[in-house]
């Protein structure tokens, strides 16, 4: 094992920038053993330095570039979420000659081109396992597909969503469900983009980007809203053997992939309906590889952080 240190710096501990720290403070042994090296978590960037927080003893600072400038930095997470600082931010981390892993899906989404062109030139890695289906490994399952013809993709890929329908169904209303789903750190910064689809739509643009081999911007995932669903359309998807769950698909057919995100009612023995809390599902039909599902914890700290921590163990493997 190189007894060189790989040095971690974090953008953000939030609920899932803290989890990563606790891991790290937690279970370095086993991280250091799947790495082959020692990783060692540096410091921390935050908006509010004051706040209190469940993050190990990582010192803390409201300077992001400190943490982008210092040399005992080599791998970027950024945890912060959102295009703005974030964007910025991932750019500098690259030209700094960092690797960068982020679990930022709306940056990867829309910024396809831009982060994967800026990760080639500075000879970097970009992973972002972590950016759809939290602990659900479905990017690396994706990418081992290169050879196949997707047909359909469908699944739930948004947990707070997931975790509203399930709630609604034991009699919660839907903004006792929602606030259920933020104290448990599932939702986004601003719900909105759950609720409205746009996370869901990050995460199938994303999918569908590395089964296509190119860019598929989330502003072609038509959206529907679950806001719209009432507690009397779930009991009455219920007296038809259904459920309602908040469904993404994408089609692709022979001419143009077809993609949406919303409320659909689908049987309640299936997958999808006997989802609950945070659960993502991922289904692949495809030739050569026929039927693929994934399934697991697609939301919460803890979830998150172990993607991210893959991301960080593949990257010092090759970096020893
Ligand atoms: P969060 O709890 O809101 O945390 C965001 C963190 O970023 C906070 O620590 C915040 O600092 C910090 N921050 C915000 N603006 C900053 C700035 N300008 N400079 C430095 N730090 C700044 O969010 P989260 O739930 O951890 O999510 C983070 C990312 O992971 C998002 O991209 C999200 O989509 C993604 N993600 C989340 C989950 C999940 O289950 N939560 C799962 C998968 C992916 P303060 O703490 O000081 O406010
Ligand atoms: N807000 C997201 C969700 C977090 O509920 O799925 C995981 O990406």
């Amino acid at each position: 094992m190189s007894a060189k240190p790989l040095g971690v710096g974090l953008l953000g501990l939030g609920t899932v920038g803290s989890a990563v720290a606790r891991a790290f403070a937690e279970r370095s042994r086993r991280i250091d053993a799947a790495a082959g090296r020692p990783v060692k978590l540096v410091s921390a960037a935050v908006r509010d330095p004051h706040k209190p927080r469940e993050a190990g003893d990582v010192p803390v600072t409201a300077d992001p570039h400190a943490v982008l400038d210092d040399p005992e930095v080599a791998i970027v997470v950024e945890v912060i979420g959102g295009t703005d600082p974030a964007r910025d931010l991932v750019f500098a981390a690259f030209d700094g000659g960092k690797h960068v892993v982020t679990a930022n899906k709306e940056l990867v989404a829309k910024e396809w081109n831009a982060v994967h062109e800026a990760a080639r030139i500075a000879r970097r890695e970009l992973r972002f396992e972590a950016a759809v289906a939290a602990a659900v490994p479905v990017i690396a399952g994706m990418r081992g597909l290169g050879a196949v013809r997707p047909r359909i993709l469908r699944g739930l890929l948004n947990g707070t969503t997931t975790y509203i329908c399930s709630r609604m169904e034991t009699g919660r209303s839907f903004d006792e469900a929602l606030a259920e789903a933020i104290a448990a750190g599932y939702a986004e910064a601003d719900p909105t983009n759950d609720v409205d689809g746009h996370d869901a739509a990050y995460k199938l643009a994303i999918l569908v980007s590395i089964l296509e081999g190119r860019h598929f911007h989330p502003d072609n995932v038509r959206r529907t809203s679950l806001r719209g669903v009432s507690a009397s359309e779930m009991t009455n998807a219920a007296a038809r053997g259904a459920r309602i769950r908040y469904l993404a698909v994408a089609d692709f057919g022979e001419r143009a992939t077809k993609a949406r995100v919303g409320p659909e009612e689908v049987p309640a023995g299936s997958l999808e309906g006997q989802a609950t809390g945070p659960t993502n599902v991922i289904t692949l039909e495809a030739d050569l590889a026929a039927r693929l599902v994934w399934s697991g914890p697609g939301a919460g700290g803890d979830a998150t952080a172990s993607a991210i921590l893959g991301d960080v163990i593949a990257i010092a493997r090759r970096s020893s």
